[in-house]
Parts: structure tokens; C-alpha cells; sequence
């Protein structure tokens, strides 16, 4: 096996899970999902399609239904895309691994935005690249990027740069003027962006329907990938459903390159992809409207607590925070686990900078848990 496979680093939040396996009175919040299931609707739309037999091979880039639907979502989110633009893909993880493939090899370098969730920067160590991170600076709980660090660190040597906004752990958002300077930049340094925006819906700023996204910005032309899921704004997470908005000329090789993937994703769940953008006029507010009241419903009662620095997320579906005198996360959050059954993600999961933090998934139904959730940590400083 090769060394980078063998030397895969596991999971830190599986382990803190594992702590807890077959404890029924553990309250987890470790894992990315919330606890909604998915819409009946969209349920019962998979259901006929198996029902009328479309359980075959179909296209390397994905149905022509989807395609022109998820062209007409972006578009109506953002600046007009076109289909030739759009591959449907088996996830948001399997979009950001083809975008890798396809544009990253052995040697390259790739600049990645961290802390961050570890996915990303271990495929393109996986295919052989240098990733170099460049990381947000915590203040005060606040997330916040140095723009002058991030656009020295790009250069002509840079293949990739690689940034997730809304940010999965720490809820930093990147606003549309730093955007935009990136886009000049790498568009000087013959830099791709891949663009991680698969919570660009989750975002709690009065009046936005959407984060900022470089595809308010970019060209049809420029060297920019923009992943999306369907997981985590149509409460999708089991069916494995993204898709990628990448120039005009990349799409041929694209389809050829997910044919080597997963060849394609299945029909059943693409067609339930359509009923989610169909419905997401009706479906995506409330949800977002929910999820706004968890994070409020969280961080008020975090801010509370002592020794707790953290800041509220203008995005996502984190919040992340630090407790003083707990350097060790994920000694930290397994002795939450044991002794007072409550499961978080530690931070040291996302990357060194964020040892010391933890994050703490607010996605649920139903906030009487959130807040028993808090009561237990607070019982945990306490002591
Ligand atoms: C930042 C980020 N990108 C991509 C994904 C991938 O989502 P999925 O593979 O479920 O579409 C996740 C999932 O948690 C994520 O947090």
C-alpha cells in the first residue's frame, strides 16, 4: 500500500463516538447531520422512481432533469449558470475528491484556508500534493481571516487554493470583498479556487438567501470549482448527492473522470434531488429559521457558562468553542463522554490550530436537547 494510505490519520471524532457506542443516555452532537430526517416528499419521489424500475446505470454527469434544475437553483441564488456547467455527483466529499483528481497530482501545491473539516485537505494528500495551511486567527471566539497572509501565501507555485465558507468548524464566513480580491489574485497566479459553499444556505445574516459565493462573482471561464450537497440544506445526508459548477471547458473531462468515480449517481436519488430544489422555495426558510434558533438557543446558553469563549456563527451549523484550562480536546471531549454523557467533536479533528476548541453540531428538532446538552456541560465546569 502506499505510505500516504497506510498512514491515513483516523478519525478523532469517531473516536470520541466510539467512546460512547451502546450508551443510550449519551446526548451526541459530535457528527455533521442534524437529527431531521428528510422530507416525505422527497421521500416518496425515490420511492416511485424504485417502484417504476429506474434502478440502472444512467449519465457520467448526471440526469439532464437534475442538471437544468440545479442550473436554475444557482441562478437563482447567484449569477446565471448555465447546464453545460454542472456535474451531478455521488456527494458533497465525492465532488471535492473529483475536483481534486482533476486538477491536483504528485508535488502540487494546494493552500488550504484551516482550521477545517479534515476531508479536505486529506485528498489531496492522498493524490500526492503539498497541502500548506494557512489559518484563521481566533479572537475573542471569533474566527478571522488575515486577507494580506492568505494572498501572500498563494503564489505562481500555487495550484489549488482551497477554502470552505461557510466554515466547518468554526462558522467563519468569507464576506464578498475578500471574495473578490482572492478571485483577482488567483486569477494573476493562475491559482484554481475550489470553493467548499455546501452551507452556503445555512446562514443567518437578516435579508441573504445565500453566504457570499464566488459564483456571485467568477466568469464562466475563470478557474473556479464550487461544490455543493444536497446533505445538509435539504436534509439529505444518507443519499449521497452533490454536485460541482466548473468552467465550460471542463465538464467533457469531468464526465469521463466521474466515470472512473461511481460512474454515476444513482437515478432514484437524483430524481429525489429534484423534488428538493422543486421544494426548497417552501422548505429551506423554516429550516434555516430553526436552525437559527438552535444556534441562538446554544451559544446564548454557552456564553453563559464559565471559562466558555465562543462567538456566534454567522453561518453553518457549528458552534465552536473554547474552554479554558482544557488544552487537550480530545482527552476533554472522551471524558465528557464518560462521565457526563455528552458528546462533542474535539477540535484537534479539524487541525492543529484548533486543538484546545470544540464543536458542538446545533442541528436539532428539537432544542429541549440543546439545552440539556448545556445543562450537562455546565455541570462537567462545574465540578
Ligand atoms: C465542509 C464540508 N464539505 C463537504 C461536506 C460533505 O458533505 P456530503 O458528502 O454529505 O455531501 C461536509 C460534510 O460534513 C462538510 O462539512
Amino acid at each position: 500500500m502506499r505510505d500516504v494510505i497506510r498512514d491515513l490519520p483516523g478519525s478523532k471524532i469517531r473516536e470520541v463516538a466510539n467512546a460512547g457506542l451502546g450508551r443510550e443516555d449519551v446526548l451526541a452532537f459530535w457528527f455533521g447531520e442534524s437529527d431531521e430526517g428528510t422530507s416525505h416528499a422527497v421521500s416518496e419521489v425515490a420511492i416511485a422512481s424504485i417502484r417504476r424500475g429506474e434502478t440502472f446505470y444512467s449519465h457520467n454527469l448526471g440526469l439532464i432533469e437534475l442538471r437544468e434544475s440545479i442550473a436554475g437553483y444557482v441562478s437563482g441564488l447567484h449569477r446565471p449558470v448555465t447546464v453545460d456547467r454542472v456535474a451531478v455527483t455521488s456527494s458533497g466529499v465525492n465532488a471535492l475528491m473529483v475536483a481534486m483528481q482533476a486538477l491536483v497530482g504528485a508535488g502540487d501545491e494546494v493552500v488550504a484556508v484551516v482550521p477545517v473539516w479534515p476531508n479536505l485537505t486529506a485528498q489531496p494528500q492522498i493524490l500526492g500534493a503539498r497541502v500548506r495551511p494557512v489559518s484563521l486567527v481566533p479572537r475573542e471566539g471569533r474566527w478571522e481571516l488575515d486577507l494580506q497572509r492568505l494572498i501572500e501565501a498563494i503564489t505562481p507555485a500555487t495550484r489549488v487554493l482551497l477554502v470552505n465558507s461557510p466554515n466547518n468548524p468554526t462558522g467563519w464566513t468569507l464576506s464578498a470583498e475578500e471574495q473578490r480580491a482572492l478571485l483577482e489574485h488567483c486569477r494573476k497566479t493562475g491559482t484554481w479556487i475550489v470553493a467548499d459553499e455546501v452551507y452556503e444556505r445555512l446562514y443567518y445574516v437578516d435579508g441573504a438567501r445565500a453566504a457570499p459565493s464566488f459564483l456571485d462573482l467568477c466568469e464562466d471561464e475563470d478557474r473556479v470549482v464550487v461544490v455543493h450537497s444536497f446533505s445538509k440544506a435539504f436534509l439529505m445526508t444518507g443519499w449521497r448527492l452533490g454536485n460541482l459548477v466548473v468552467p465550460r471547458g471542463m465538464l467533457d473531462a469531468l464526465g469521463k473522470l466521474l466515470e472512473f468515480n461511481t460512474s454515476c449517481a444513482p437515478v432514484f436519488v437524483q430524481r429525489a434531488g429534484i423534488e428538493a430544489i422543486a421544494r426548497a422555495a417552501q422548505d429551506v426558510p423554516p429550516l434555516v429559521g430553526r436552525l437559527r434558533h438552535c444556534r441562538d438557543t446554544v451559544l446564548d446558553a454557552l456564553q453563559r457558562l464559565p471559562r466558555v469563549q465562543c462567538a456566534v456563527p454567522s453561518g453553518g451549523m457549528y458552534a465552536f468553542f473554547r474552554v479554558e484550562g482544557e488544552g487537550d480536546s480530545l482527552a476533554f471531549a472522551k471524558r465528557l463522554v464518560a462521565e457526563h454523557g455528552l458528546g462533542l467533536a474535539p477540535g484537534a479533528a479539524f487541525g492543529t490550530q484548533s486543538e484546545g476548541w470544540l464543536r458542538w453540531c446545533f442541528a436539532s428538532r428539537d432544542p429541549g436537547r440543546l439545552c440539556a446538552g448545556v445543562m450537562r456541560l455546565e455541570k462537567a465546569l462545574r465540578l
